[in-house]
């Protein structure tokens, strides 16, 4: 694993944000697998920076984001789908129609689960972002999921609830209670993959991920089996390394 360490959040966005700006210019029609949440919010905006001031285009691109929660119309204001609009598909030149995301919204959850892990299947997703819950989870696979596993129908844990009530008027009851969930053996496919992380309620997870036992009780340490992973750190997020 390839660790860079940063200051603050700031430099963490840059830094992570330069990484995909290049691998978009090598490869103009790159598949992306996106992630959500607080941490790669700035990260967008730096890519939406550089696309508006060095003209990199997103034409080509295909993205294939991690997960999406179970009860929320793609319009909801909280739903990945609009998070994903908000913050980068609508502020670039990518063509929609190359957009990707679990539909949290169907009749049939485990059917649309089956149809996004032949979706991803069916590509290679070049580089993968994510985040990582304070839990240790990548995507919405929380602790104890198997390190095969593939799109699924998963179960929220309480600490996730909590942490992310935060975006629904800090009330917990109005937080989705499961998701559809890229597994992390499909994370593990991608070819590499690139995990940001920032602030000390971070750290102990990415202590455990980089130096801790490599168990389905930590999902993210599944990345120490993976050849390429580049994982960006602020002081407050790596203050628990050797
Ligand atoms: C969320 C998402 C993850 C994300 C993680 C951390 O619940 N499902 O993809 O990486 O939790 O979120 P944040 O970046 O807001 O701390």
């Amino acid at each position: 694993m390839n660790i860079i360490k940063v200051k603050d959040y700031e430099a963490l966005s840059e830094v992570a944000a330069n990484i995909i700006i290049e691998a978009v210019k090598s490869k103009p029609e790159i598949s992306l697998g996106l992630a959500t949440g607080g941490s790669p919010v700035q990260l967008y905006a730096n890519l939406v920076k550089d696309h508006k001031e060095n003209k990199t285009s997103y034409a080509g691109v295909s993205t294939y984001n991690l997960d999406e929660y179970i009860g929320l119309d793609p319009s909801h204001e909280q739903s990945y789908n609009t998070f994903m609009k908000n913050n980068l598909f609508n502020h670039v030149d990518i063509n929609l129609a190359n957009v990707h995301l679990p539909n949290g919204n169907t009749s049939d959850h485990e059917a649309e689960a089956k149809r996004f892990e032949e979706l991803v299947a069916n590509t290679t997703i070049d580089l993968q972002l994510l985040g990582i819950g304070t839990n240790g989870h990548i995507g919405f696979n929380e602790p104890g999921s198997s390190f095969d596993g593939k799109t699924a129908v998963v179960d929220l844990v309480q600490e996730t609830i909590e942490s992310n009530a935060r975006y629904f008027e800090g009330n917990e009851d109005l937080v989705p209670t499961q998701a559809i969930s890229m597994g992390v053996g499909t994370i593990m496919r991608a070819k590499a993959i690139l995990l940001i992380a920032s602030g000390k309620n971070k750290a102990e997870a990415i202590k455990w991920l980089v130096e801790g036992e490599v168990s389905e009780d930590l999902p993210a340490s599944a990345l120490r089996n993976h050849p390429n992973v580049t994982i960006v750190l602020d002081e407050d997020a790596a203050s628990l390394l050797q």
